[in-house]
């Protein structure tokens, strides 16, 4: 055990455990996923579940990790041994597996989005034109699974060096970097003219829009900006020091995370109304409508090339955290596996996501229960697997931990209210998984 490597101060952590939730999850999915599920409605409800369970789960996935101070597998073989609960570690890798296989897409566009910006074509075009230029773009095979590609290669090459050197360092002021140009980014959106429909679209609940699938889509979206249910957080905690506090950091992320979806909503929103454009064109939103607000700021092209890679920094930390997980179990804690597995696993994930790539051009056609690949796999991901492991570790953590046993480790680096953490075992333990089942089956029709 001590040679595991460990965060080189309480900062490192959180900035790559936040790094890990705030991605495109937050900037990307956010966006789009309220735009179709008729906005502010849906914007509220995922902050309720992001506070209802995804905190109350964040920190659960922490108690794991540091009380193990192992792998997403070990970690549920160490605490219940001779059970099958690191199946639950076994399902996070997979989850990861499919998740990055399609955020690896989404990543390559941003490459994609850069090196037009950069190389000058995105100069002087018109919201409309910006539209047929990203979709012919990402419907050409070449250059989608290219850039895709590209983006796999830079999370190997991080993930297969190592978590400190690779993840801690840069986070340090992207992070800052990122949130400083959104304010930017907003400021410009909400003062753009007919903004107000937008604002009103985004923090004006309209109830009679929301169905069981906005449930289910709004739990499936807190889980996924945190980072919930995969175990990924279990791994990254796992390096943390006993002296660190828990809860601390856990609601810092939390709050990081709800902030930048706000940030998200007010500069999409007022832009897509201002512009008239669709607040339901699914994937693609952000990367229609975010040029043409930069276009509106002096400068606006070299802001959106700063933008730009920031947002690339924050897709790649969540990807990192999303093979880290997968390596750490099959390395196994021995740096000369590491680099090896991480090309093998991060190659494999590559192939897997290529048809996701092609679902935008060549594969348009094909469908699944409805749906394009890409979506479908998007979809699995968020609103079953994601939920269904996060299931899994709110009955693991009352069934298999003691209760002083998780009293002394969230205490452990702060004081904390008894009665905060009465609340926090009592919604693990009575609420959430009700809950998840609920909205679940819900959907699933079974009742
Ligand atoms: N939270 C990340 C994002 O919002 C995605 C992610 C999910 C990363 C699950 C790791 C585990 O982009």
């Amino acid at each position: 055990m001590s040679e595991r490597e460990q965060w080189s101060s309480k900062l490192g952590f959180i900035l790559a455990a936040a790094g890990s939730a705030i991605g495109l999850g937050a900037i990307w999915k956010f966006p789009y996923i309220a735009g179709q599920n008729g906005g502010g409605a849906f914007f509220l409800l995922f902050i309720l579940f992001t506070l209802l369970l995804g905190l109350p789960l964040l920190l659960a996935e922490f108690v794991i990790g540091r009380t193990a101070q192992d792998n997403a597998v070990q970690a549920y073989k160490k605490i219940a041994p001779g059970t099958n609960w690191h199946w639950v570690g076994v399902l996070g890798m997979i989850t990861s597996f499919v998740l990055l296989s399609f955020y690896a897409v989404i990543g390559g566009w941003i490459l994609i989005y850069l090196f037009k910006a950069i190389s000058g074509q995105l100069d002087g075009l018109t919201s409309e034109e910006f539209a047929v230029v990203f979709s012919n773009t990402i419907a050409d095979p070449l250059l989608s699974v290219g850039f895709q590609l590209i983006f796999m290669l830079l999370t190997i090459i991080v993930v297969s060096r190592g978590i400190q050197k690779g993840i801690e360092s840069a986070s340090r002021f992207m992070m800052p970097a990122l949130f400083l140009l959104f304010i930017i980014l907003v400021i410009r959106a909400v003062t753009l003219e007919g903004a107000l429909e937008g604002i009103q679209f985004i923090l004006q609940p309209d109830f009679s829009k929301v169905t069981s699938q906005t449930l289910l889509e709004a739990m499936g979206q807190s889980f996924f900006t945190l980072s919930v249910g995969v175990s990924v957080m279990v791994t990254y905690s796992s390096y943390l020091p006993k002296n660190q506090s828990l809860p601390h950091a856990a609601v810092s992320i939390v709050s990081m995370n709800i902030f930048i979806v706000l940030l998200a909503g007010l500069a999409i929103f007022p832009a897509v109304f201002a512009y008239d454009l669709e607040p339901n064109a699914g994937p693609v939103l952000l990367f229609n409508v975010l040029p043409t607000v930069f276009n509106q700021l002096p400068f606006g092209m070299l802001f959106f090339i700063a933008f730009l890679i920031l947002f690339l920094f924050a897709a790649l930390t969540s990807a990192f955290s999303l093979l880290e997980i997968i390596i750490s179990v099959i390395s196994n804690g021995k740096p000369e596996h590491r680099i090896k597995w991480s090309w093998i696993i991060g190659l494999a994930i590559f192939i897997l996501g290529v048809p996701s790539a092609l679902s935008f051009g060549i594969l348009s056609d094909v469908q699944i229960f409805g749906k394009s690949i890409f979506d479908f796999a998007d979809y699995t991901v968020s609103n079953v697997l994601l939920p269904f492991g996060a299931l899994l570790i709110s009955i693991f953590v009352p069934l298999k931990m003691k209760r002083s046993l998780l009293y002394s480790e969230i205490k452990k680096g702060n004081w904390i209210k008894k009665g905060i953490f009465d609340a926090w075992y009592f919604t693990i333990r009575f609420i959430a998984p009700p809950l998840i089942i609920l909205v679940m089956m819900d959907v699933l029709g079974i009742w």
